[in-house]
Parts: C-alpha cells; sequence; structure tokens
C-alpha cells in the first residue's frame, strides 16, 4: 500500500484572461502545474493523478509527458467543475488501494518538496490523526478557507500533550469555512487552509460519500470532508510563500520575481557573482561554474550549462546551451549550441541552433551562425553568415564573408578545411570544399572547390578609365 498524490487541475483560471490554461503558463522555464508535479515527486511520492478538465486536456497531458518523460502521471477527467470534493471524487477508484492520499492544488508554483515531504512525514508520525492539512498565517487570508481549530483541552494532561505539539507547530482541527460561507467575525480569522493535505485514504473516501453541495457556491468542497473525519491536525507552514496561487497576472508576475530570486540565491551560494538581480533571469534547471559573472539583462533560460569564470552580458539570452569554462559572451543570443572553453562570442552574435563552436574561437559582432561546427582557434570576427558549414581549425573569415547555404528551395551543406583564409565580402556559394591552406581573394563568389594550398579568385578583373569621371 503506497502514498498516492492528486494534483488538482481542472478549474479554469477565467481571471487569467487568456486562451492558454492557467497552469500551463510558464514560470522560470517550467510550467505551473509541472512544478508542482516536481515537487510532489521530490517528496517521494511517485504515483501521482492529475485532474483536468474536457478544454485543457490536449495540451496539458503533452506537455507534461514531455517535461517529466520518467513519470508515472495518470490524467482523470472531470467533466463538470462541481468543486474541489468533486474533482477527487472523479479519482476514487484510483486512491482506492492507497495508504494515504495527498491532495494540493496546481496552481501554487512555489511548494516546495521538502515542505510536503515535512507534511507526510508528519501525517505517517501521528498515527492517531486521519488527516494532516497545511495551514499558514497571513495577513490578509481574503480568499482562502478558515480554519477553525478544536477548542483547547481543559483536561491537565491533554493540555500537556497539547503544548507540545504546539511546539511541533501542531493544532488539532474542528473544520474548514469557506470565505463565501463565514460569518463577518470568522472572517477575521487569520490562520488559513493553504489547499494541501494528506489524508488516510480510507477515511478520505469515506468522508467523500457524505458530504453535499448546501453552501454559497453550491459546490461539493473538499473541506467538507474535515468536520466528517475525526481526528484532524494542521502543521503551519514555515514560509508562507509557497503557498501563494496563481490566478491572475499580477500574481503570475510576482511568483515569477519570487521563483527568479530562489534561482539567483541558490548560485549566488554556490560562487556565482550577479551584477543586477532585478533585471536578470535564471531558469530552474541551469548550471552555473564558479566565478561566472553574468551581468544585467541576462535571461538564462532552462536546460543550459555554463562554465567557470565567465562572463555573460550585458544583454545576452542563453537557451539551452552548453558553455565552457573561460568564455566571453557579449550582447548575444544563443540557442541549442555548445561552445567550448575560451572561446569568445559577441557583441551582438546570433548562434542559432545546433552549431558546435570548439574552443578559443571568435564569434564577433553581427555575426550569424546556424547548423555549423567551427573547430579550434577559427575567428569569424564582423558580419558575417555561416550556415551549414564544416569548418576546421585556424580557418580565418574577413569581415562580410558568407556561407551561401540556400538556393530558394534547397539548404547545402560546405566544408572549409583547416588553416584556409577568406577575404573579406566573399560568398562561397553552397556546396563547396575548400580543402586546407585556401586563400580566398576578397570579393570572391567561390562556385568550385578549391584544392590545398590555392589562390582562388573569383571576380572580374578591375578595369582603370582614366579620367572617365572628369
Ligand atoms: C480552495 C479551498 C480553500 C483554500 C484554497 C487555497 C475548497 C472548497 N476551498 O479554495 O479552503 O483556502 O483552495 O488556495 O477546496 N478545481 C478542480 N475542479 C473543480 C474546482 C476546482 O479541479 O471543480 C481545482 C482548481 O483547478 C484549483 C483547485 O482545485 O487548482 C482549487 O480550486 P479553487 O476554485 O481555486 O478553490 P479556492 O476557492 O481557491
Ligand atoms: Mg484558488
Amino acid at each position: 500500500m503506497k502514498n498516492k498524490g492528486i494534483v488538482l487541475a481542472a478549474g479554469d483560471g477565467k481571471r487569467m484572461n487568456s486562451k492558454i490554461p492557467k497552469i500551463m503558463h510558464k514560470i522560470s522555464g517550467f510550467t505551473i502545474i509541472s512544478h508542482v508535479v516536481r515537487a510532489v515527486l521530490g517528496s517521494g511520492i511517485n504515483d501521482i493523478a492529475v485532474i483536468i478538465s474536457d478544454e485543457n486536456n490536449n495540451q496539458l497531458i503533452n506537455e507534461l509527458r514531455n517535461q517529466l518523460p520518467d513519470c508515472n502521471i495518470e490524467f482523470i477527467l472531470q467533466h463538470r467543475r462541481l468543486g474541489t470534493g468533486h474533482a477527487v471524487m472523479q479519482a476514487r477508484r484510483y486512491i482506492e488501494n492507497s495508504e494515504n492520499t495527498l491532495i494540493l492544488c496546481g496552481d501554487i508554483p512555489l511548494i516546495s518538496s521538502k515542505t510536503l515531504k515535512d507534511l507526510i512525514d508528519i501525517h505517517e508520525k501521528h498515527q492517531e490523526c486521519d488527516s494532516t492539512i497545511l495551514c499558514a498565517q497571513i495577513c490578509d487570508p481574503t480568499g482562502y478557507g478558515r480554519i477553525i481549530f478544536v477548542p483547547d483541552s481543559q483536561d491537565g494532561y491533554m493540555q500537556k500533550i497539547e503544548r507540545i505539539r504546539k511546539i511541533e507547530r501542531i493544532r488539532k482541527i474542528e473544520r474548514i469555512i469557506e470565505e463565501k460561507d463565514a460569518t463577518p467575525t470568522q472572517k477575521l480569522i487569520n490562520t488559513v487552509n493553504s489547499g494541501i493535505y494528506v489524508f488516510k485514504s480510507e477515511k478520505l473516501l469515506m468522508a467523500l460519500s457524505n458530504i453535499d453541495n448546501n453552501n454559497a457556491q453550491n459546490e461539493y468542497y473538499l473541506t467538507d470532508t474535515i468536520d466528517k473525519i475525526n481526528n484532524v491536525q494542521s502543521v503551519n507552514v514555515e514560509n508562507s510563500e509557497e503557498i501563494f496561487g496563481v490566478n491572475d497576472r499580477d500574481q503570475l508576475y510576482k511568483i515569477t520575481k519570487i521563483m527568479n530570486f530562489q534561482n539567483i540565491d541558490c548560485h549566488m551560494s554556490s560562487g556565482v557573482t550577479f551584477v543586477d538581480i532585478n533585471t536578470t533571469y535564471i531558469d530552474c534547471n541551469v548550471e552555473i561554474g564558479i566565478d561566472t559573472i553574468i551581468q544585467p539583462g541576462c535571461h538564462i533560460k532552462t536546460g543550459s550549462k555554463i562554465g567557470s569564470n565567465c562572463n555573460i552580458g550585458p544583454n545576452t539570452t542563453i537557451e539551452n546551451c552548453e558553455i565552457g569554462n573561460d568564455c566571453f559572451i557579449e550582447h548575444s543570443v544563443l540557442r541549442s549550441s555548445k561552445i567550448g572553453n575560451k572561446s569568445i562570442i559577441g557583441p551582438f552574435a546570433y548562434l542559432r541552433p545546433a552549431c558546435d563552436i570548439k574552443e578559443n574561437v571568435k564569434i564577433g559582432s553581427f555575426v550569424e551562425v546556424k547548423n555549423s561546427n567551427i573547430d579550434n582557434y577559427t575567428k569569424i570576427p564582423h558580419l558575417s553568415y555561416i550556415g551549414d558549414a564544416d569548418i576546421g581549425q585556424k580557418v580565418n573569415f574577413g569581415c562580410g564573408s558568407i556561407v551561401v547555404n540556400y538556393d530558394g528551395s534547397k539548404k547545402y551543406r560546405s566544408r572549409i578545411d583547416d588553416f584556409s583564409f577568406i577575404g573579406s565580402n566573399s560568398n562561397l556559394v553552397s556546396p563547396v570544399h575548400l580543402e586546407s591552406n585556401c586563400f580566398v581573394a576578397a570579393g570572391s563568389t567561390i562556385t568550385q572547390d578549391i584544392p590545398k594550398n590555392s589562390l582562388a579568385i573569383a571576380r572580374s578583373r578591375q578595369i582603370n578609365k582614366k579620367d572617365w569621371v572628369k
């Protein structure tokens, strides 16, 4: 009998005013729902069901399967949204053979694996409890369900136990009252339901059969199961930011900032320098080596690995790249490429996907490279386009030289071997092969292969017409 997790994600997220389902919006490189599912996986629960609606199903299923390919996720449809209790009812068969069920909302991307694991541990430690709820004390409890605690005991022995439990941040709960059903006095309570619970599965199933929708919203509330269960305890979350939900664009912005600062903090502690954290964005799943400096205006996107002692930025976007040590990258955009040690990129370079740039290479200003391999010590310093090319070592591209890879319908590849020199403003019309140590005269348009050690001139001879201007 294992523990199982249920993530509630069938809500419509109207307040986002978006064509994209709320939980599919991205924060720090991942969808909101995948942050939540990852946190559940990290807490030690491997069987997870996500409750989805008819509208968000295909996109959500594909996205989660892509982002978490090894994970065992079941998707359960809730055809009509009749409340959080009704959503869990759809998963009855899924939880039947489990011991405990962890339930949480799909729109709280800051929740950590540690908090979930602690909650499960406390629940398992207090075997007498049928449910354990994560609560928070917040200044403005508007919108949240309020926690009504069991009044403190008058009995001396029980008082002693209660004191010990309070040190462990645990209190007994009588019931949860939703904002819309609360009296003005109940609304003053500022201990709120985070929407994260662990239930003994058997007790949860029993309680679910006994709830109704006689309330202000005519919904089947999951929170109504609490007063159908005998022994419910609360645990206070240490950092209440963790339970913040994304319901509108303002919350999306604030949570993005919080997660970004958390990521930056983490890299700072491991030895990375950030010049301006307010204009820098570091997604989740990014590695940066020690003593690398990240200048203002950089966005390092998910899947990127940057070595040590690099200078990145200012104003640089790096997405899914592997960058070696001692690299200098300035004012550039790099996507899905590899850059070896001690290479210099930019200012104002654009590396499109599938470039393999080796060590000590220079890709200079206003140079675009796509799907090309560039070997050690090669220099492409200014105003070039290199598309679909394999370039050897110590090749020098003069200013404005271009590998012409596209004839309007097909793409072709070219090969330029070691030590070749490409004069400024030359066109290498693909497919061509320049053998090693070639020299292309400036302004040439090369359409044929060049044997090694040769000079190629492919331009018309200059004629000077004396006094023509006069
Ligand atoms: C819920 C809790 C409230 C708690 C708050 C924490 C209930 C009745 N109330 O309120 O006590 O303080 O969360 O954020 O549970 N969903 C479905 N199907 C439905 C309805 C909702 O899957 O039919 C999902 C939503 O996608 C969302 C989650 O359940 O992820 C919570 O639903 P929501 O309507 O936001 O509940 P709250 O009113 O916020
Ligand atoms: Mg909500």
